[in-house]
């Protein structure tokens, strides 16, 4: 007798009903403003291609051995970003007022500011964390000799970036203006004056004056949040443009390995 073909089974026919969490075909309102975004994005970059640079600066072929020391550099860069951060909340509410104005602001900050405690202590521990991380880069690119032709103009501009980090600290040192702010600014500016040429000539332009003042407050403090932050993200686009043209370079040890091949391979 011919075998009669098998029922259907009803959950081969239908699509099973979705799961909680699951869509059911239907846009969600998560979706719909992804598709809006990428819309907002395509709309900019047809009219600015931008999206070449982006891939030309994000997706780059990294040499082999790359690894976790290379963060370092880009560890400098977010100290940096907390630091333009929290600097700019601190701006909103520091006065930079000699008559012991500016340290009734900070004090303002630490005890009543709402979350004024941990936005201060997140600039003031992060200014010790991106010297560290800064030397520890440095470091990094000395050790692997990364200084070296084709990359001498990016030491170059590492070296302004180092010092002009080690200015932000000593500029901020200043703006609590309580006693230690005061007796490390007056010994700091004597440092600068033994300087050779140019050292008399800089710590009158930073003192303002014949001694420490209110005038040296403010230069401080246009120093410290206008002048050099500025240098400081005009110097990473060039120095982060560099390290995107050149690449970065390869561990000492992969070199040397290559090397030995190529040796090998001559013999
Ligand atoms: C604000 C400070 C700095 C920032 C944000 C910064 C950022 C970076 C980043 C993101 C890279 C690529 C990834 C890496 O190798 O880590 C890099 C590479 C490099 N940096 Fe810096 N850097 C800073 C300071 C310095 C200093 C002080 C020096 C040396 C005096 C320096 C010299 C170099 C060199 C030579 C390279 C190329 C590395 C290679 O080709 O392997 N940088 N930097």
């Amino acid at each position: 007798m011919p075998k009669l073909p098998a029922p259907p089974i009803p959950s081969l026919l239908k699509s099973p009903p979705p799961r909680p969490g699951e869509s059911n075909g239907a846009v969600t309102p998560a979706e719909e403003a992804m598709e809006a975004g990428v819309s907002v994005v395509d709309w900019i970059d047809e009219r600015t291609s931008l999206s070449g640079a982006a891939r030309w600066m994000m997706f780059r072929k990294v040499p082999k051995g790359t690894n976790w020391f290379y963060t370092l550099g880009s560890a400098t860069m977010f100290a940096f970003l907390n630091q333009a951060v929290t600097g700019v909340f601190l701006a909103m509410y520091y006065r930079p007022e000699a008559n012991g104005g500016a340290y009734e602001s900070v004090r303002h900050i630490t005890n009543e500011v709402f979350l004024g405690a941990l936005v201060r202590g997140m600039h003031k521990w992060g200014a010790s964390v991106m010297v560290a991380l800064v030397f520890l880069h440095m470091a990094r690119t000395f050790f692997f000799g990364a200084y070296k032709y084709p990359r001498e103009l990016n030491w170059v501009i590492g070296v302004a970036l180092l010092i002009l980090t080690m200015v932000m600290g000593f500029t901020g040192y200043l703006l609590p203006f309580d006693e230690r702010a005061y007796w490390a600014t007056i010994v700091g500016v004597n440092i600068n004056g033994t300087g050779p040429l140019i050292g008399p000539y800089l710590s009158d332009f930073l003192r303002a004056g014949p001694e420490i003042s209110a005038a040296t407050l403010t230069r401080f403090y246009a120093i410290h949040m206008m002048i050099v932050p500025g240098l400081i993200a005009a110097l990473i686009g060039a120095h982060l443009y560099l390290v995107a043209k050149l690449g970065t370079t390869a561990p000492p040890w992969i070199k040397a390995e290559k090397k030995a091949q190529l040796r090998r391979s001559e013999a």
